[in-house]
């Protein structure tokens, strides 16, 4: 049991979204709906929060990082989040995760921190550059620290759950490594996090077929208006079958995008529909309806939170206030703990 807490405690779940820019349809999917449904259990307590700490590894304005940090914040607000229920706040606001980031930082093995997926895919490609001496070009320590500062995300409300892509997966795996070290050197501070995956939709195929993601410039934005959705829709690879030749759903990335929105029920149908060789400008047709007919009145609601960004401000300092009443106790415990609480404990 973590120091900071009763015998009764109810399930927390956290998580974070990077604030690097709008949310596409694979946030929504894989993170946003089911962190929003599960704020729906009264069981449970919910911590939904907006790492812009995390954007600043890859954005480095200050009007983008503004920008992005509003458009997140109004996407989860249009979905519907209930923000009195969750705990909704931005990581910068909580002073507490950059600190409890040092204490992590220091009982954290750099080897741990080389074996991260993201800054070996970088070195890989480093070291395919003739030109590159330098494996680490481009890695900056707010990049190769990465994992650490999620781990203090998670650590500092003790999360149990922590629902994410299929990506995030190692990120996880890390944050429990570093609280074994931190608990085996200290005393039981933490509770081990454990990942929840969204299997069927975790990760989102994009217009390209590979992962949706931002680095790859195949999204498909949210909050995309009618018509570019349209078009974006319109945009998705698929192979040359032609009408009538049966097609397979589990390789098609129009199929599994249904799939992420649409129920277990019409999934099945449209199955069978892909058995009887459905022709692609039709399917095509079938998905863009399926999804503006599921985005569109929130897509409204996000409109509106975007032309009043100080009732979002508002609303994420009222969230940063209720989790500075857990985190700033906490921080106290944990600073006695590695003995820097200033002489407080001395005898
Ligand atoms: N790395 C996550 C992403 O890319 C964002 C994130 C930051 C996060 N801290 C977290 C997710 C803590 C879950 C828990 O979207």
């Amino acid at each position: 049991m973590a120091i900071n807490e009763g015998k009764a405690r109810s399930m927390r779940v956290l998580t974070g979204i990077a604030t690097t820019g709008a949310p596409h349809l694979g946030n929504y999917a894989g993170a946003i709906r089911p962190a929003i449904d599960m704020s729906l259990h009264a069981e449970v307590r919910s911590f939904y929060f907006l790492a812009d700490y995390h954007a600043m590894v890859k954005i480095h304005d200050a009007q983008a990082m503004q920008q992005a940090l509003l458009e997140v914040a109004a996407s989860w607000l249009a979905l519907g989040l209930d923000t009195d229920r969750s705990i909704f706040y931005r990581q910068s606001d909580i002073p507490e995760i950059m600190e409890l980031n040092w204490l992590l930082l220091c009982v954290t093995p750099k080897g741990l921190l080389n074996r991260a997926h993201a800054y070996k895919a970088i070195v890989a490609d480093n070291s395919k550059r003739t030109k590159q001496r330098d494996i680490d070009y481009a890695v900056t320590m707010g990049l190769y620290g990465y994992p650490v500062l999620m781990a203090a995300d998670i650590l500092m409300f003790n999360a149990d759950r922590v629902p994410v892509g299929r990506d995030q997966l190692q990120h996880l795996e890390m944050t429990r490594d570093i609280a074994q070290n931190f608990n085996r050197l200290y005393g039981e501070a933490f509770v081990l996090p454990q990942a929840e995956i969204i299997e069927q939709v975790a990760v989102l195929a994009g217009l390209d077929g590979r992962k949706m993601s931002k680095s790859y410039r195949n999204t498909i934005p949210l909050f995309a208006d009618c018509d570019q959705l349209r078009k974006l829709i319109m945009k998705i690879e698929t192979n040359s079958l032609p009408p009538g030749a049966p097609k397979d759903t589990e390789s098609c990335t129009l199929f599994q995008i249904y799939r992420a929105f649409a129920t277990k029920s019409e999934t099945a149908a449209m199955a069978a529909r892909y058995r009887e060789g459905i022709a692609w400008g039709e399917m095509k047709n079938e998905l863009f309806e399926y999804i503006d007919a599921t985005i569109a009145p929130s897509r409204i609601e996000y409109a509106k939170w975007k032309a009043s960004p100080d009732t979002i401000y508002n609303i994420l300092n009222n969230g940063a206030q209720r989790a500075r009443e857990i985190s700033v106790p906490f921080m106290a415990q944990l600073r006695t703990l590695a003995g820097i609480d200033g002489g407080k404990t001395y005898v």
